[in-house]
This record gives C-alpha cells, structure tokens and sequence, in this order.
C-alpha cells in the first residue's frame, strides 16, 4: 500500500501556513483608535472614593416577588444562538462571554518553565471553585501557533501562584498580557516585585493583597475542537497549597479580607474593567426559621413529599 503521510518538511510547511491563516483570522485584541486621546476625556480616577453601602435593590422584597419591575424585565423575547453554527465566528463568542459574564476576577498567574523562566500573565477564565479543599480553575484559549507560556509552564511543572489584582495593580497587570515571546519575563516587563513562595517554585507578586501557592489536579485539552494552525485549549484545575494574605488587609484570625484595602478589579466586555464603589447585603435564611413568617412558605412546606 503507498504511504499517503507527508514528509515531515512538508508537513512543517504545511503546519506554518496554517498558523499565517490563524493569525490573520485571530482578532481578539480590539483595536481602540487613539487610546490617549480617549482617555484625555475622561474624569481621573478617584483614589480615594470609599465604597459606599446602600439598601439592596428592592429591600420591601417578599418570597415570591420575582423582580418586581412590574414586568419590565420580562417584556424582551430571547435571541437563540448556536455557539458551534458555521456561519457564527468565533470572536463572536469570545465577545458575547466576555461581555455576558461579567464582572469576572483576574487571576494574576505566575509560573516557571522547567528551565527557570519565569512567567507572569493575567487570566479572568479564573474561578474559586471550593474551600475544602480550595479549589481553583484557569481557563487558556487557544491562538494561532504556540500554546500560551503560562499554560507550557504549568503542564511542564504543575505548579503556580494565583494572585489577586487591586486597583493600584491595573495597569502593570494588564501590560504582562503582552504577547512577550518565550523565555521573556513578565516581571521585567510590568515593574511589579517577586516575594518568596514556601511549598512551589514561581514567586508571589509582592504588591497584591491575597496570593495562593497552588499544585495541578487535573488538566482538560480540547483537542476534538482544536483548529489548524491554532494551539490548543486547556481548562487547568488547580488545588491551593498555601495562602498569603498581606497584613493589615484581614481580620485578626485572617478569615475576611477587608474589602476597602482588597480594592477588587473585575474584568469586562471588550478592554473595560471595573471597580467596586457600592455594596449592599441579604442575609442567608433558614427555611425552618422562615416558614412560620410567610404564607408562601407555610403553603409550600405543606406540599412538601414525606421523605424519610
Ligand atoms: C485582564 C485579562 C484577562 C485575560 N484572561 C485570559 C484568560 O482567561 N485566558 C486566556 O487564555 N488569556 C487571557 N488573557 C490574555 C493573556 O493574558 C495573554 O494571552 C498573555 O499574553 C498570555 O501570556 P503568556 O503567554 O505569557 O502565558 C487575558 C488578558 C487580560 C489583560
């Protein structure tokens, strides 16, 4: 039977015009004109706005109100999409999540690669997933060629510092998500300062409140949707080895980190971030304590099945 496989030149070739087509296809940086001249517009940040605590938003709320808008968020009908549909472009999809799941927290990564380099990039497919055992997830996209550094070093040693991004951290952390080429530090690149890990070998970023030292449990290569020429995707589940919260940001036993001094950056849609200036709270009910206070709730838990 003749051999049909590709010499491995040719498939080298092959492989690199790939790669040329992905790139020109890959459009996830958004152009933004003249940055500067935009942002001359703009009123400076305030440094010293408190975050303020208000009434939540319909504090008068009874079980079984919904949103009590009079039906105004329920007037629109929904649009269905097919993520997967073949006239629907992927940077529609990067577009609508990242606007549609929002605020999401950053996840300030630091790695190093079995050779020692090290590595800095900001990722906000980042999520806490428990406390016990404290879990976390980063999600790497695919891009045209090579797999992000941050996700070579973390197969390669298993290991990293997740970090969290204040305010005052904005900008050097958005510079480290530069495309720097391999072996490049993002240390270097953003002026942030490293600070002594204990149980792995990439550093702690020194200026953020809240680092966690953390080991891969598992890792998830969607390689049944990967494209020509585009690297391939990886959820990566990390379990937490330490923490580090900075002193004087926490309660005395270092069980609640003080919001004011946390400061949180949330990403969103498009190259906009976002800052907290308002909260508000609702406690937690006990479904026993409640009921004898609501006839809703009385009427329910008669319906309730009598399991043993
Ligand atoms: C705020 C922010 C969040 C980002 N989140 C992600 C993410 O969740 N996943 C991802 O693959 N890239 C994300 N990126 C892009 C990476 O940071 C960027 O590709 C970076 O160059 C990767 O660096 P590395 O190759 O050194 O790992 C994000 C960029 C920014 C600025």
């Amino acid at each position: 039977m003749q051999s049909i496989r590709m010499s491995s030149s040719a498939a080298a070739v092959a492989e690199k015009d790939d790669v040329a087509v992905a790139q020109n296809n890959y459009k996830i940086i958004q152009e933004v004109g003249n940055f500067e001249e935009t942002q001359a517009q703009r009123p400076d940040f305030d440094h010293s706005e408190p975050i303020e605590v208000t009434k939540s938003p319909f504090p008068q709320w009874k079980y079984g109100d919904g949103v009590p808008d009079n039906g105004a968020s329920l007037a629109q009908q929904h649009h269905e999409i097919d993520p997967y549909a073949a006239d629907r472009p992927m940077i529609n999809n990067y577009r609508l999540l990242v606007s549609g799941i929002a605020p999401r927290p950053i996840g300030f990564v630091s790695t190093v690669s079995s050779e020692g380099q090290k590595n800095l990039s900001p990722f906000s497919y980042f999520q806490v997933l428990d406390h016990d055992p404290p879990m976390f997830i980063v999600g790497f996209s695919s891009r045209p060629g090579r797999v992000k550094d941050t996700y070579r070093n973390i197969k390669e040693t298993g290991e990293c510092v997740i970090n969290t991004v204040s305010e005052n951290m904005i900008e050097a952390v958005n510079a480290t998500s530069i495309d720097a080429p391999y072996g490049v530090s993002e240390w270097d690149v953003s002026g942030l300062h490293e600070a002594p890990s204990t149980t792995v070998k990439p550093s702690r970023v020194a200026e953020s409140v809240f680092s966690i030292e953390g080991k891969v449990v598992d890792i998830k290569e969607f390689s049944d949707h990967q494209q020509p020429g585009m690297s391939i995707a990886a959820n990566v589940l990390i379990k937490a080895t330490r923490f580090w919260v900075k002193e004087g940001t926490a309660n005395a036993d270092y069980s609640h980190i003080d919001l004011e001094k946390l400061r949180p950056i949330g990403q969103l849609g498009g190259v906009s971030y976002g800052r907290i200036s308002s909260t508000f709270e609702r406690p937690r009910k006990k479904w026993d304590q409640e009921v004898p206070s609501s006839e809703l709730l009385t009427k329910l838990d008669a319906t309730k099945p009598n399991v043993k």
